[in-house]
């Protein structure tokens, strides 16, 4: 079912807007080049292409060192093909109960993923330079931008199998707006994009692949269940490992400077290497040039003093039962730090309280565990001063 567009017959850049007209060299050349092409079925098949690549080896570099770095985009090219439409005038999708509403459903999916593709190119290209981010972090978003055009191409050409088209509909215009928010820090946006956003899709997956099902539309159904649902687990993971290896990070590498110096691949360490590194530094000792990162990590005492006060202990239980909302006493330190720094970031950057019920199986399976985020999941009832008992 994979589809591979890595073929030397092919063209490499059929469209995008560079601006030296020249070929992608590095990683984030590629990325800037994906983010450029608004026709989102070349935007797929050229980040498959790219991803192909640099996971072969076939791209020494990440980014090249000796230039400076082309910021991308504020908001990637989009096809005027699909008509964008503010949230609130959107039409309600439905339950699935009819063929109307499961092909609306569909085209919202396949919306989603044609961002999942932007925003997995815009990490890359935004932050892997500027924080001097190691080859695993590339090859995590490589892989994750080359599932999330995998996911989008198989949903349309279902809608196509189903007499429709990516574009038939209007679609949601927020999409990019959390993307936004998070675009200078890589703390922020690998928590709320990459843990919160990629977490909530595997808590609705399931209810929206049995929607398909109950409705007699088993093709897409399958199409959820066995090739875009195990591979959003691993999504959620790259958030997670990414996000812990920002915290835990000693060495140094945080920027002081951009473009930064060196040979384009940072420490060369995996994350897994950097994770076993036994000299973990919390965010206080680390320094950087994001602003708004350290404005995170400057507020983060306060705001371990706010869970250790027991700000959120008078509310011990999320709606739906779910365990009390207090670290786990066997978490390591280093862990317990890690996580009270993701929740001070969600709080800060995300709108509104993480939603139960969560899928604790599959957030489980991503090294999401609950305490990461059912503290989160009562801010709602400390927000409007209500306390669920
Ligand atoms: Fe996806
Ligand atoms: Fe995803």
């Amino acid at each position: 079912m994979e589809p591979t567009a890595d073929d030397a017959s092919e063209p490499i850049v059929a469209s995008g807007d560079t601006e030296s007209q020249e070929p992608p060299k590095t990683l984030v050349d590629w990325a800037l080049e994906i983010l450029s092409t608004a026709d989102p079925d070349e935007k797929a098949r050229l980040g498959d292409l790219a991803a192909s690549r640099w996971l072969r080896g076939d791209i020494p570099l990440p980014y090249d060192p000796s230039r400076p770095a082309r910021p991308p985009p504020d908001r990637p090219a989009r096809s005027a093909d699909v008509r964008l439409l503010p949230p609130s005038r959107m039409h309600k999708l439905g339950k699935g109960g009819s063929a109307q509403s499961r092909l609306a459903m569909l085209h919202s999916l396949a919306h989603t993923e044609s961002w999942a593709v932007d925003l997995s190119w815009d990490i890359v290209a935004r932050f892997g330079a500027g924080m001097r981010m190691p080859r695993g972090f590339f090859d995590d978003f490589a892989r994750v931008a080359q599932d999330e055009g995998r996911h989008y191409t198989v949903l349309s050409a279902r809608l196509r199998e189903l007499g429709s088209h990516y574009g038939a509909l209007p679609a949601h215009d927020g999409l990019w707006d959390s993307a936004m928010r998070t675009s200078h820090s890589l703390l922020a946006r690998l928590a709320v994009e990459h843990c919160v956003h990629e977490a909530r899709g595997l808590d609705v997956l399931p209810t929206t692949i049995s929607r398909f099902r109950a409705g007699g539309d088993e093709q897409t159904a399958r199409l959820l269940e066995d090739i875009i649902y195990p591979e959003e687990v691993t999504h959620c993971a790259a958030g997670v490992r990414w996000f812990r290896y920002l915290c835990l990070r000693s060495d140094g590498n945080h920027p002081t400077s951009y473009p930064v110096p060196g040979d384009g691949t940072a420490d060369g360490k995996t994350a897994r290497e950097a994770e076993d590194e036994p000299t973990p530094i919390l965010s206080k000792d680390v320094s950087s040039d994001d602003k708004m990162v350290q404005q995170v990590e400057d507020d983060l005492p306060s705001r371990i003093a706010e869970d250790a006060n027991g700000q959120v202990k008078a509310t011990e239980h999320v709606e739906d039962g779910l365990a009390k909302c207090k670290l786990d006493e066997n978490i390591d330190k280093d862990e317990e730090a890690v996580i009270r720094i993701f929740h001070g970031v969600v709080r800060e950057y995300f709108r509104g309280p993480l939603k139960p019920p969560f899928n604790t199986e599959a957030r489980k399976a991503a090294g999401f565990e609950p305490a990461w985020y059912e503290p989160l999941a009562v801010k709602e009832a400390c927000i409007e001063g209500e306390i669920i008992e």
